[in-house]
């Protein structure tokens, strides 16, 4: 089976290819390196230096002919989506589009699509299952909500079966250390307390203490990317298999406050974390935590590496080399 993985030398990507190559699956990676690296390509897998802004070379990689696409190449930072909403809209719905025109014209008929939990905005209930309401707080949730409504009609009208993966909040890295990349200028939560704790970073804002929730500050579900990976390729199987689309959501049913997972990160590094509180972040919702009982059902998923614990010390294995006190 041959996969191309656009956006597969980026943070997700990486795992995602990596895990369709462990499967034995034929990968070619797609990438125009805006936040994917070089060091994320893998020698088994074939690579294709393109955009997804340029349907032209979009066309070019699709010629080989493939049995289903993995589409992760998006931008993903839920706050600088509400200041910049022009970037979200061309890169995430745009470059969809293209891609949904372009894996139509080459008659590849599967699409795996990273979706987010950014989807439903504030929960009106926990856990959040899929049919919870879709009211995104954020811009970036409302790039994702649209896409997933894009696939809905390609699978009615073009016959396109899609996999979307609604994320919580990924984290940690491959445990074998098989991916190399580190995040540049990450805008999330783990990457950044591991800077601070690696001194790349002098201190953590805590974005907010006056939240509803047991400590003040944002609750999370935070899933192990190794697990996410897994997922696509499960998911892929399940499109194949039964020619059914299929929208699950990817969430280790567990939710951790930000003073917790920074005391965690304190005691497992054994470094100091300066963390001062500052203002809420615009478009963040008090707590979000998945019901990933679909997935369990319909893809047999079972979280391996998402307790909090292997997040943070497999993240800090990447990071631990920068420690220069
Ligand atoms: N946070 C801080 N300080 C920081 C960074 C983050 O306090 O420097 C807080 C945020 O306010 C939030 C929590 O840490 O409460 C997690 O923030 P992230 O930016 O790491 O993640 P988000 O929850 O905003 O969003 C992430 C992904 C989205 C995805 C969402 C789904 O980036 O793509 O999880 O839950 F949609």
């Amino acid at each position: 089976m041959r996969i191309l993985v656009i956006g597969g030398a980026g943070y997700i990507g990486s795992h995602v290819a990596r895990a369709f190559l462990d499967h034995g699956y034929e990968v070619t990676v797609f990438d125009n390196f805006q936040t994917g690296l070089r060091e994320n390509l893998f020698n088994d897998a074939a690579f294709v230096h393109g955009d997804i802004m340029r349907p032209e070379q979009l066309r070019a990689a699709m010629a080989g002919g493939f049995d289903g696409c993995v589409h992760l190449a998006a931008l993903k930072a839920a706050g600088q989506s509400m200041l910049q909403p022009e970037l979200y809209s061309e890169a995430n719905i745009a470059g969809t589009i293209n891609i949904l025109s372009q894996a139509s014209a080459a008659g590849i008929a599967r699409i795996i699509f990273s979706s987010s939990a950014a989807v439903y905005g504030s929960p009106q209930y926990l856990p959040i299952d899929e049919d919870h309401p879709k009211e995104p707080e954020n811009f970036y949730g409302f790039t994702k909500l649209e896409i997933e409504r894009l696939l809905e009609w390609y699978d009615r009208l073009k016959g396109m079966r899609y996999g979307a993966i609604r994320y919580f909040n990924a984290a940690g890295y491959d445990v074998r250390g098989r991916i190399k990349g580190l995040e540049l200028n990450p805008e999330n939560l783990l990457p950044i307390v591991m800077e601070v704790a690696a001194g790349i970073r002098p201190k953590l804002s805590i974005f907010g203490d006056d939240y509803p929730t047991r400590d003040g500050s944002c609750i999370r579900d935070y899933v192990h990317v190794s697990d996410l990976a897994e997922a696509h390729v499960t998911a892929f199987e399940y499109i194949l298999k039964n020619d059914k689309s299929l929208t699950v959501n990817l969430g280790s049913e567990t939710g951790i406050s930000v003073f917790e997972m920074v005391e965690r990160a304190r005691s497992i590094t054994g470094r100091p974390v300066p963390a001062e509180v500052t203002g809420r972040r615009a478009g963040d919702p008090s707590e979000l935590v998945a019901s990933s009982a679909k997935s369990r059902e319909l893809l047999g998923w079972v979280p391996k590496y998402s307790d909090v614990d292997t997040l943070i010390s497999s993240t800090w294995k990447m990071y631990e080399k920068y420690v220069t006190l």
